[in-house]
């Protein structure tokens, strides 16, 4: 569960919310009562939690681990007041909250927002000294069984949805738009004067469509809503890899990615499908993908090459779960389908820290609809700054 992030521009930390009570009080549901809005502070510190046997330095809210429970009723506003006092800057995310149109809250750094900056820095100006060094372990708030991806992927294939006339699987039957992205790993050069601990000295990378994402030094939603992209972010992310080999067979020789801050801008409420392919590079891997902003349907996996011909006859459009993260298997892919029904900028990577900070991530840009209540509104004035 913990890993480590030194490698992160910043910590980043997923949280989970318990809505409650709708079981217990179903008329809570029914009733549509106008929300009440609940406050929360989290105050983000380093302990040391020892789990299995070995003690590590993690980041905690409020000294809890797990951290604190969020409970909620549908309708209800959260503001959660966070207040950094870890040395390295922060950003919360919450996965199973979709952010309809409210984008600026999802949290990744340089994504939808800056990091949420130390508080420390301020209590060492004071004491002239530096922030203490620290271990900059974090974890990223998925359960256990994640981390072992194959296992994950093998198990959540059994799984169908509880479809029915009242409550349908709203899965996408036509596309307006394929995609085909590889995962993998590859390498960077190694900078000067520095010695690589990767393959043949070089330095590991990795990359979706073979572009390892560098990250902006501002935010990507900020930039694309004050239409101020330029030198920040293009929007030529290729839809397909530019070089076609066998993704699953005997890796080539040049392991090299390239890098940039590509995305793909895609129109209000267009269906899209996305095949996710694990490639053989520095060897096969499972990944877990999360994309932000949305859930998705899991209409098919298998192992190898995807086949455009002989798989999709065999996606499953009736009954398929319905996810925010997904378990690319280890030498094989899956292909996942939604409608982007939610304005802003959104991030998929793996949620591997370490391949997170090697680049194995992307943005997508979903364009505002004509009505009103299909675009982002602006951002709220207490957004972080860089
Ligand atoms: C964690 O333990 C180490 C080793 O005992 C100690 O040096 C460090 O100060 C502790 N950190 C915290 C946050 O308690
Ligand atoms: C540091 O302290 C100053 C003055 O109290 C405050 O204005 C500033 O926002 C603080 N910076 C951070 C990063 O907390
Ligand atoms: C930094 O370390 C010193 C000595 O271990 C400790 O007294 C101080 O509280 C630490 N500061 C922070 C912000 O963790
Ligand atoms: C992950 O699961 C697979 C299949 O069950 C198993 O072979 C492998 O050893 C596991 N890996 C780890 C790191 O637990
Ligand atoms: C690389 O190292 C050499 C010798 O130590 C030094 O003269 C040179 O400035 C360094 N170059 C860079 C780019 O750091
Ligand atoms: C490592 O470098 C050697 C010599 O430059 C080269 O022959 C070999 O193919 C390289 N291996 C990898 C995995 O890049
Ligand atoms: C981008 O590529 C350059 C040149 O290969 C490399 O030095 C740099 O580390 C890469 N940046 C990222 C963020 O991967
Ligand atoms: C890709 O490579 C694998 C492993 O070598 C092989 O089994 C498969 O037939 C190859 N696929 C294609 C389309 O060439
Ligand atoms: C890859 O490297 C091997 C060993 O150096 C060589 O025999 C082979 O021809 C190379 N393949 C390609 C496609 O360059
Ligand atoms: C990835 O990009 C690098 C740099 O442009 C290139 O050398 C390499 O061949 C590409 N690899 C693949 C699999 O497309
Ligand atoms: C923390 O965030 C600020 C604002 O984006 C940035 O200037 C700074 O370099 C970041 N610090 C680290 C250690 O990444």
């Amino acid at each position: 569960m913990c890993t480590s992030s030194v490698l992160s521009p910043s910590i980043f930390m997923a949280f989970f919310v318990a809505v409650g009570c709708f079981m217990a009080y179903p008329e809570v549901v029914t009733a549509k009562q106008a929300g009440i809005t609940r406050h929360y502070t989290f105050n983000t510190k380093l302990k040391n939690i020892t789990r299995l046997c070995q003690t590590k330095s993690i980041v905690t809210v409020n000294g809890k681990f797990p951290g604190p429970r969020v409970v909620a009723r549908e309708g209800d506003g959260l503001v959660v007041k966070v207040v950094n006092h870890v040395p390295n800057n922060i950003s919360i995310h919450w996965h199973g909250i979709r952010q309809l149109r409210s984008g600026w809250a999802d949290g990744p750094s340089y994504i939808t927002q800056c990091p949420i900056q130390t508080a420390i820095i301020n209590q060492s100006l004071q004491t002239g000294g530096g922030p203490n060094v620290s271990d900059a372990y974090t974890f990223n708030g998925l359960p256990g069984p994640l981390y072992n991806c194959s296992a994950k992927a093998n198990f959540a294939s059994k799984f169908r949805s509880l479809a029915t006339t009242m409550f349908p699987a709203n899965v996408p039957q036509t596309v307006d738009k394929k995609f085909y992205f590889t995962v993998g790993l590859g390498t960077n050069p190694c900078p000067k004067n520095q010695t690589c601990q990767g393959p043949n000295g070089t330095k590991f990378a990795a990359s979706m469509n073979n572009i390892s994402f560098a990250l902006p030094t501002t935010a990507l939603l900020q930039s694309y809503f004050f239409s101020q992209s330029n030198g920040v972010y293009t929007t030529d992310f290729p839809a397909f890899p530019l070089h076609q080999v066998n993704y699953t067979g005997t890796p080539p020789n040049n392991t090299l990615v390239s890098n940039g801050t590509k995305l793909v801008v895609i129109p209000f409420n267009t269906r899209v499908e996305v095949v996710l392919q694990d490639t053989s590079i520095l060897g096969a891997e499972s990944h877990p993908l999360h994309f932000h902003g949305y859930n998705f349907y899991v209409v098919g996996q298998g192992f190898g090459n995807f086949d455009p011909e002989n798989d999709p006859p065999k996606f499953n459009l009736v009954d398929p779960v319905e996810r925010n993260t997904i378990g690319v298997p280890s030498g094989g892919w899956v292909a996942i389908r939604f409608q982007a029904d939610n304005p802003g900028v959104w991030l998929m990577h793996c949620h591997f820290d370490v391949h997170l900070s090697w680049g194995l991530r992307m943005a997508w840009i979903v364009l505002d609809g004509k009505l009103p209540n299909q675009k982002l509104p602006p951002p709220p004035s207490d957004l972080p700054k860089c």
